[in-house]
């Protein structure tokens, strides 16, 4: 993908929506779930702009409904549906082994599956947190085995986050909330290590000296599944209220993909930048730099997450790990 500027690049007095992504032709990206919401989005665009879009759903059927939908919006779209469960571990080695073999060289990954505030604890197949699983642990694992592909081109890893990670921290006496789960903390720890893992990511690609552009993204409120697979599962009052409210307030979800699409796309985006929108506080509106709590930039609680994320997944990052004497 060109890092060149291109005409596409925004104005001053012009808001950016998708119609500004520059062209995309021979790139490779990688967008996990990619069957609905904001992922949907993401891999529509992805291939409007001339990009092959591997689509990673957990869900056959519903990835099969998915690609089917981006084939009818981009008539003649190079997407393929791969299954991709980022909560166990061995179909995320699968999914990756599968793709190296047929995309040794990948532009772009979108770390954007996620589940949200889960109302009672719930663990992987693993044996983790789901949302920790989930949201980092499986994006961690996903990133690291790709890294042969992403280090074969100037590649973008944008990893999605959101407002929520301010309510996080990371509790490292327990990680797994098996002491005591509560479940938008959880969410946040989740979201806050997003961030952490994106930054740091980018930390160790400007050490190794890799040409690998590390940022995060957030949509701010977008009406999408999210709530009613999380909070609104249940059916309690709480959920329903706040899965209205999404509804009602949420901007749609095609804009809630612009931050991450600005973030994988632009020629004027940075290593460890973050991107979300540009109104109402960051809620909803058209994407633009933003920053994130000063913990997320915390290199030594990176650090200390990314081992602890190391020796969980057994994915250690070699390429970008500077080797002992
Ligand atoms: N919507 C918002 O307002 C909002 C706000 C802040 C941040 N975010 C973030 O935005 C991202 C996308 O969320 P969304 O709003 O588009 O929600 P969504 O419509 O519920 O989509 C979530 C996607 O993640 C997939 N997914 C969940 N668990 C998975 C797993 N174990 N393995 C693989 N894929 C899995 C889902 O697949 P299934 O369809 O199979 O469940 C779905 O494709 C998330 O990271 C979320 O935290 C959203």
């Amino acid at each position: 993908m060109s890092t060149e500027p291109t005409r596409n690049e925004p104005t001053r007095n012009e808001p950016w929506t998708p119609a500004q992504i520059p062209d995309l032709t021979g790139a490779t990206a990688v967008a996990p779930g990619a069957n609905v919401g904001l992922g949907l989005h993401t891999a529509i665009e992805l291939a409007r702009h001339g990009a092959a879009v591997v689509m990673a759903c957990r869900n056959p059927d519903r990835g099969a409904a998915a690609l089917g939908q981006v084939r009818a919006q981009v008539p003649g779209a190079d997407v393929e549906l791969a299954r991709l469960d980022l909560a166990d571990l061995g179909s995320v080695r699968e999914f990756a082994a599968s793709t190296l073999a047929a995309h040794p060289r990948i532009d772009v990954l979108v770390n954007n599956a996620g589940v949200v505030a889960l109302p009672t604890r719930q663990v992987s197949v693993d044996g983790f947190e789901m949302q920790l699983a989930t949201n980092h642990l499986g994006h961690f694992a996903l990133t690291g085995l790709l890294l042969p592909a992403l280090l074969t081109a100037p590649s973008r890893v944008v990893t999605v986050s959101s407002n929520a990670h301010r309510m996080g921290t990371i509790d490292f006496d327990d990680l797994q909330s098996e002491r005591r789960y509560s479940a938008w903390p959880a969410y946040g720890q989740s979201k806050l290590a997003n961030l952490l893992f994106a930054m740091q990511l980018q930390r160790l690609a400007d050490r190794a000296a890799a040409d690998l552009t590390s940022v995060a993204a957030h949509p701010g409120y977008a009406a999408t599944n999210l709530v009613a697979s999380g909070p609104g599962a249940g059916g309690s009052i709480a959920g329903r209220v706040i899965g209205l409210a999404t509804k009602v307030l949420g901007q749609p979800a095609r804009m809630g993909a612009w931050p991450s699409l600005y973030a994988a796309t632009m020629p004027d985006v940075r290593g460890a930048e973050y991107f979300g929108p540009n109104a109402f506080g960051g809620w909803r509106g058209h994407p633009e730099r933003t920053t994130a709590k000063p913990n997320a930039y915390d290199p030594d609680v990176a650090a200390r997450l990314w081992q602890r994320s190391v020796e969980l997944t057994g994915v250690d990052y070699g390429a970008l790990t500077p080797k002992e004497n």
